[in-house]
Parts: structure tokens; sequence; C-alpha cells
């Protein structure tokens, strides 16, 4: 649909749009700068929905939809069904219509090991006629786990969707299915002579937006969905377009399943295989399993010769079906050929050209033995779920997530319990529910804690909340916790600083802060058994890069209630240095766009808490980055003041204030405060009891010692 020229021209067109003024071409009217925007708007979501790739930043995206929504409040006369900014109706589906399918929506057969597909490819040439010693062609690509949709198109416009329903008659979900930026809204089937076309497909959503999702309901005190598919299957038949919208389902064809001309004379023959077919809607805009290599090093879909290369298929993908982005339960393998498959049939159950090979399964069964509560970063208290060990695909699993009461009360989950749990990919375990008629009477119930198990203050439940906490802040699981999200992936990412290294450090007494991350004794940690110099070289270059990161992620790191990634990157995009924020007041946070009244407190609160605001300037102090430009890295707090330029460090107890405050002292006066002794060091303020930091320093010779009484007098 796009050549490489018509690519360049729209994406030339887009840069003109953005950024030059208003018409871009001056005899450019408001209709055809609509039409403009449109087909770049097109294009961008293709690239970036269809092909997971895209050309622009997502906020030139937005300007450029931004741009076009302006435009057509101007010229109502102007918009269009299919312009990209109707996807979202603002009405309400009163009640779901049944619609019936031009053909029956089959199921799949099922298979689950190498001899069930050897059987299949014996039944197949049979079928078909050929010799057992013939080669069929299969096409095989992922078994997707949502929900599946019908879609219909006449004159090259979306008319009408639909769920499978019994596989004769579906719901109608046009509306919502109309907000899947992946489903074009027109699409030039003309091209290939088809007058109406019927797509099918799945819609799902992927993992990670999966976990999103489930923790926004777990905030807002709402059960989690079990899985991907029942919050896709669920989003499908929302009520208010809007709210499949914010789900944010995709949506994979993976057959043309009807397609006629303008006499209604069916053209499916111009597709003789099943991949011609994928081709072609590949090339008009849809979303299919690809036939590129994805980044897990598989194609989505391939063309198999003969059944022992769909062995190996299904057996390389099962064994990476965790690290890809979406939910499967199984590859699907279908004859390529469609002569073959008419010659194949169907039963009315399922076609016998196709069938599904499932992976493993990912339910089993177990006792809970107990239930243990744990304390989270920002203090709230979940219950967690002891089980005896039991294999969920290939993974023991011994512990699950049970919420909070509501879930608990809900499935009426008690101690002794024999349960059924599932987990769905690299998805967190989930209890699906109970097997109550295995109880025999000895089951206990939970019993929720009064006191928080780690520093025993009163739980408090905030009354809009479903959620039992702990606000004690520096109870010292809150404490490791946090420490263990600032250093975590999507946080800091300290490579090497995981959850097992902080808890050890945390034990061996050298952690007690967020900011003693960056002051920890390299020497120490490459004698702790298991470490050595190199692995503590390793983190020391880790965390070094870390003090660097840019600001949104300090944001982020610092365990606020509520300040996600996306919240972090406004947050920051507001001020130049970070304890900008000690100086706003409520209403200040709350002018900025999606930050509503709950984040806002929690962030002031955090702002207005005097020891927060020393941690930071202790961390500035030892180097992180509190800086808007990530280029402008001098750690000093201040550009000016005694100390600029200096580098220096404080070793043995102070008298008079503690390091922390000594730090920061340092930092006011424009000094870099170092980790470690080395040839870089200026300046070594002495304390009580110094050891071998001082030894290291008259060793070398260039490094000035100061006395607490010096510093303070410099200061
Ligand atoms: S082909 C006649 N291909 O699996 C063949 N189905 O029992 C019809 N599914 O709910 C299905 N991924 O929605 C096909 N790549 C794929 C699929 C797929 C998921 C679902 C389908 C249906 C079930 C079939």
């Amino acid at each position: 649909m796009y050549t490489p020229d018509a690519q360049r021209i729209l994406y030339e067109l887009s840069k003109k749009l953005l950024y030059s003024p208003q018409p871009a071409v001056s005899e450019e009217t408001a209709a055809e700068r609509i039409e403009n925007l449109r087909s770049v708007i097109r294009y961008h979501e293709w690239r970036y929905y269809a092909l997971n790739d895209p050309v622009i930043s997502d906020f030139e995206y937005d300007q450029l939809y931004k741009q076009l929504e302006a435009l057509e409040r101007q010229h109502p006369e102007l918009i269009t069904p299919d312009s990209p900014t109707q996807r979202v109706s603002s009405d309400l589906i009163e009640e779901i219509n049944q619609v019936a399918h031009l053909t029956p929506m089959l199921s799949l057969d099922n298979s689950y090991d190498a001899r069930d597909l050897l059987e299949f490819d014996t039944s197949v040439k049979k079928l078909a006629g050929l010799t057992p010693d013939a080669v069929v062609e299969y096409a095989v690509e992922p078994k997707f786990d949502g929900g599946t949709i019908a879609l219909l198109y006449e004159n090259d416009r979306l008319v009408r969707a639909a769920t499978r329903g019994n596989g004769l008659v579906g719901d109608e979900i046009t509306a919502n299915i109309r907000t899947l930026r992946s489903v074009p809204l027109q699409a030039p089937f003309k091209q290939y002579g088809i007058e109406k076309a019927e797509l099918r497909g799945e819609a799902i959503i992927r993992k990670d937006v999966f976990e999103k999702l489930n923790a926004a309901r777990l905030a807002a005190g709402e059960s989690p969905f079990a899985n991907p598919r029942n919050a896709a299957t669920g989003g499908l038949r929302m009520k208010d377009p809007k709210e499949t919208a914010s789900r944010g389902l995709e949506a994979f064809i993976y057959q043309l399943s009807y397609a006629v001309d303008k006499q209604g004379k069916s053209v499916l023959e111009r597709f003789p295989t099943h991949m011609d077919a994928l081709n072609m809607l590949e090339e008009i805009g849809f979303k299919v399993p690809t036939a590129n290599r994805t980044p897990l090093g598989l194609p989505e879909r391939r063309l198999c010769r003969g059944i022992e290369e769909v062995i190996a298929f299904c057996n390389a993908w099962q064994e990476r079906r965790d690290a890809y982005l979406y939910e499967i339960d199984g590859m699907v393998i279908k004859v390529n050929a469609l002569d073959l498959q008419e010659r194949c049939g169907a039963t009315t159950h399922h076609p016998r050209w196709a069938v599904a090979f499932k992976f493993k399964a990912r339910q089993a069964t177990t006792r809970l033995r107990d239930v243990e509560f744990q304390v989270g970063k920002t203090g709230a208290v979940t219950p967690v779920a002891k089980l005896e060990p039991v294999q969920l695909a290939g993974v023991t699993i011994q512990s699950v997530s049970l919420h909070n009461e509501d879930f608990i009360r809900s499935k009426d989950i008690r101690i002794g319990d024999y349960v059924l749990v599932e987990r769905a990919g690299d998805v967190i375990p989930y209890v699906v529910k109970v097997l109550d008629h295995l109880r025999d009477g000895s089951e206990r119930p939970i019993e929720y804690p009064k006191r928080c198990p780690a520093c025993q203050s009163p739980l408090v439940k905030p009354e809009d909340e479903a959620i039992w906490r702990c606000e004690n802040a520096d109870c010292e699981a809150q404490v490791l916790q946090r420490m263990i999200f600032h250093a975590s992936k999507h946080a800091m990412d300290i490579e090497g600083l995981g959850e097992s290294t902080i808890t050890r450090f945390y034990q061996l007494g050298w952690l007690r802060s967020i900011a003693d991350i960056y002051r920890l004794d390299y020497d120490k940690i490459a004698q702790l058994e298991g470490f050595g110099e190199k692995s503590a070289a390793n983190l020391r270059q880790a965390i070094e890069k870390a003090k660097r990161n840019p600001i949104h992620r300090l944001l982020h790191s610092l365990s606020i209630h509520h300040l996600g990634q996306k919240s972090s990157k406004l947050l920051a995009a507001q001020v130049k240095h970070v304890l900008e924020l000690a100086e706003w007041d409520l209403e200040r946070y709350q002018q900025i766009k999606d930050i509503g009244p709950v984040l806002a407190q929690n962030i002031y609160h955090f702002f207005h808490n005097p020891r927060n605001l020393d941690m930071l300037r202790t961390m500035e102090a030892l180097g992180v980055n509190l800086s808007q430009t990530p280029e402008d890295l001098r750690p000093s707090a201040t550009a000016e003041g005694p100390l600029v330029g200096k580098t220096i460090l404080f070793t043995g107890t102070l008298a008079s204030m503690t390091r922390e405050q000594a730090e920061a002292r340092a930092a006011a006066a424009g000094a870099i405060v170092a980790s470690g002794v080395s040839k870089n060091l200026n300046i070594l303020v002495v304390g009580d009891k110094a050891g071998s930091k001082l030894r290291k320093a008259q060793e070398l010779g260039t490094v000035e010692i100061w006395t607490e009484a010096e510093f303070l007098e410099r200061v």
C-alpha cells in the first residue's frame, strides 16, 4: 500500500504539516489540509499499530492529530466517518445487536505433540488424495489468545464488526472495534477487485499493557483480570466505546474468509494460498502475523514445507512464548493451498485442513498452605498465598498474590483450600478459583492483620481504597522495597543491583536509604562471597551510569504513589531542577495535564517532607543528576560557591552534623562529592575514627586533608 516513495512523501508532508505555518502551501484550503492530515495520520497509525515501527515521535503524532481535531471543529461539515478522529464515538451501546456471519466461524481441532501433528499430516494427504510421500505446504502462525472478531468491509470502508458468538451469529461491536487503531477504517480492497470482504482475526492485549491495566485496577480497588484474554474479550463488549479504547486492544487478522467483486462473484481464488491472502491484507494496511523475523528470532508466520518443518517451528515457538509480546496458547497450522483446503473439507465443528497445536497448560491445581502479608514500597499490605509447589508451563510456582481483602472474600479463599492457578506467560500467576468440592472442613478463614507485619504500626484503610496500608514511611519493609524499586529496570535501571543484592546489602547494614546506594564501598563489596573485583567494578559502573539518568527516571524511582513513568515525564518537563518541585504549591501540580488531584497531593507531600529533600540533596551531592539537561552533568548543586570544581569526600564520624548534612553543604558550596579515594579527589574531610580512606589519601599525596572545623570555615 505504501511504496518507499509514498512513505517518503508522507513523511515529508508530516514534517511540513508539523513545522510550517498554516496553511503549509499557500493555496491549500482547509479541506485540502484536512485531507493531508488524515493521510499522514493514517500512515503513522499503520507504522505504529500494524508494524510496531513508528517513524515519528508520539509527540509529533499527537500534534498532527490535534491539528486535525481543531480543523474539524472549525469545519464540522468536512468530518467523515472514516476520519482518524472518528474512532471513538460518544454514543453508548444501548443494546448489543446480533448479526449473522457471512460464512460459519468454525473452531479448530487440537493437537498436543509431534505424534498428533504427524497424524494430522497423514489425514490431510488422504483427504486431498495425495500419496503418503507427498510434501504438503503448511502456513503456521501463533494462536492468539483473545477475542475472535469478524470485520466486514464494503466499498473500502469498515461497515461492521462482530464477535464470534456461536459461530453462526455473533454480537455486533462495530463502535468498539472502530476504536482499535490497528483496524483501518478504510482500506483499498478495490485495488484487488474486491467490493465486499470479511476478515477474521483476534483482538488481544499486549502483556505489558495488560499488567498496567491490572495495576490500575488494583490501585482503584477493583479486582484484576485473570488473564489478557479476559481483559480483551471483556473490552470488546463494553457499552461505552471509550472504555474499549482505554484497554489498548490490538487486532491481528489471520483469515480472509469472504471476498466478492461488484457482481457479487467470489474472488477468493485470486489468492490461491493462505499466504497470498495474508500478504494482500498486509499490503493494504492490516496487522497480520508477520513473515519477517521478530526480536524473538522467529517470524510470526512461516510457510513450512512438510510436517517436520511444522513441528520444528512449533517447538521453537513453544520455547520462546514467554518472551513474546502477546499471550498465545499455541500455534495454528493451515494447509496453505486453497484448492487443497477445499479437498480436505470440514466437519460442522472444524475445518479438516487446519489444526491447533496447543502449548503445555498454564493452569494447575495445588494446595494453599498459608497466607503471608507483604509490605510494598508505598505501604500497601498485600496478602500472598504460599502454595504447595506446582509446575505451571515449566515454571515452579510457590506463591501467588491474593491482591486484597475483596479478592479473598469474593472468591472465598481459605487456608488449606485446593485452588486452580493460572500463569499467563510471564504474567504474574493468578488464583482462578477455589475447588470447594475438595474441602474437608479443616480449612481456616484468612485473618487480615491489624498491624504492619514489619513495623507493627496499626494498619489503616482509606475509605475509597480496597487496600490496608502501613502509614509509617520509615517502616523497614517499605524502605527496602523502595530501594529495590529505585534500582529496578523501569526506574534507575541499575544492572546488577536486583532484589537479592539489595536485600543482602541491607542485611549487612550498608543500605538504609536510597541515597546509600550512591555511596557503597566497592572495596568491601569486592570482598563479599560471590562478588570479587570484577563484579564490584561492574556494579560501580552501573551505579555511575544511573547517576546520569534523566530526571524523569529519578522522579519515577522515588516511589511516589501513583507517579508512573508517564506522569514522571510530564512532571520532569516542568522543571530545570528536581528540587524546584519543593517550592510549588498544590495547585501548581494539578495544573499539569493528566495529573489528577490524588497524584498532585502525593507529589506535594513527598516534596514537602524535609527528610525527602535531605535525601535528594544527599543524592545530588553524591553525584546523582537532578538537573534537566542530562548532558550537563556536573553533579554540583550550585554553579557558584567556595568549593566549585573541587571533589570532596568525608570519612569517619563528624561531630556537629550527619554525613548527609555535610555532603549537602559541600554540594551547596559547589563541590562534587566523591564515592571513594582516587587520583581525582581534592579534599578529604576527616572525622573521628577515620580509617583506610585517610591512609589511602595520605599515600596518594595529592589530597588536601581537612578537619571538620576547617571544612565548616570554608563553607
Ligand atoms: S484460524 C477455520 N488462526 O482460535 C479456521 N484461528 O478455535 C479458523 N485463533 O477462536 C481459525 N489465532 O479466533 C485461526 N492464527 C489463528 C488464530 C486463530 C487464534 C482462534 C480463533 C478461534 C479459535 C479457533
